[in-house]
């Protein structure tokens, strides 16, 4: 049986990515960032819905088997104020929680940040599943498990109301981490980190040498290229330069394949946004696979 699946905050579509390998059918993706959309569109050949979520209608739900969603986590990320459920960016969660009471698709996923766990929202989601009949487990994943050289910890949340999912997957077949050379293209100047930046922000820059054996690149976030604290690794080129991970090498970092392309007329300050925002496609082939034993 083919599964309906709507990928709410659509993004780059780690979702629909991930999701190319089961018999999952995503019937509507939801964003309100027309460059995310551009992108979506040219990879999926499907134009997300641009809508604001804040504000959308029941009607504007189609039914479905499977939501997937991954919510902004600014309201809740130790970065930013933690104004929780107060924060306007978590409107449009609140607001599909309360859909999704009445619409009770078979299965529920959320991602978001580990400080996500134990706010207000995170309350009131568990409040609504139980109170609607779901069971759900929460899963701490990070890329690092599946092998690959990155620390990207994220929080999901799995509730369904199947009653044969056991919520006990074996752990991540992890594989011997690759070295981070891998993962990295040639650079150009382009790319390269300004002595001015690099004295300015010294103090919170992580600076990686990719050729040492065991090195970690720290995770993308949406502030990199603003050189915002713990928003994302450089790396330390043989020539003496330092210089910024592309969007593209970001993309295989999250597995999102060498196919995957994010369209040239999108700015490459916006690239960056978009993949610091994104998901680990391999969480969520993860959680599909072992958690809830879709093929
Ligand atoms: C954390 S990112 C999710 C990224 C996505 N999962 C991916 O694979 O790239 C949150 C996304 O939600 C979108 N978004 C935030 N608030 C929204 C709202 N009220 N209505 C529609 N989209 C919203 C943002 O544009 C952003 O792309």
């Amino acid at each position: 049986m083919t599964i309906q699946a709507l990928e709410f905050y659509s993004g780059i579509g780690a979702f629909a990515r991930a999701a190319a390998g089961f018999n999952i059918d995503v019937v509507e993706a939801f964003d309100q960032n027309q460059w995310a959309n551009v992108s979506y569109e040219a990879n999926f050949r499907h134009k997300p819905c641009s809508r604001n979520l804040d504000s959308i209608p029941e009607q504007g739900i189609p039914e479905s088997d499977l939501w997937w969603m991954s919510p902004p986590c600014t309201p809740f990320s130790r970065r930013g104020k933690q104004k929780d459920g107060e924060d306007n960016r978590a409107r449009s969660f609140l607001h599909l929680i309360d859909f999704m009471t009445i619409k009770r698709p078979r299965y529920i996923l959320v991602e978001n940040v580990s400080a996500f766990i134990g706010s207000n929202v995170h309350g009131l989601l568990l409040a609504r599943l139980n109170q609607a009949g779901y069971r759900y487990a929460e899963y701490q994943l990070c890329s690092s498990m599946f092998g690959v050289p990155m620390l990207r910890p994220r929080v999901f949340i799995v509730a369904t109301l199947d009653k044969d999912v056991a919520f006990n997957p074996s752990p991540p077949q992890k594989t011997e981490p690759a070295g981070l050379i891998d993962y990295l293209f040639e650079s150009d100047d382009s790319l390269n980190c300004s002595p001015e930046i690099l004295s300015r922000y010294e103090a919170v820059l992580n600076i990686v040498d990719p050729k040492k054996p065991g090195s970690y690149l720290i995770c993308f976030t949406s502030g990199y290229q603003r050189c915002r604290q713990a928003s994302g690794s450089l790396i330390s080129e043989d020539s003496g330069t330092t210089r910024f991970v592309s969007p593209a090498e970001i993309l295989g970092l999250l597995g999102f394949g060498s196919d995957y392309r994010i369209p040239q007329s999108v700015p490459q300050a916006v690239a960056y946004k978009l993949v610091g925002n994104s998901v680990d496609v391999r969480a969520i082939k993860y959680l599909l696979s072992e958690v809830l034993q879709l093929r």
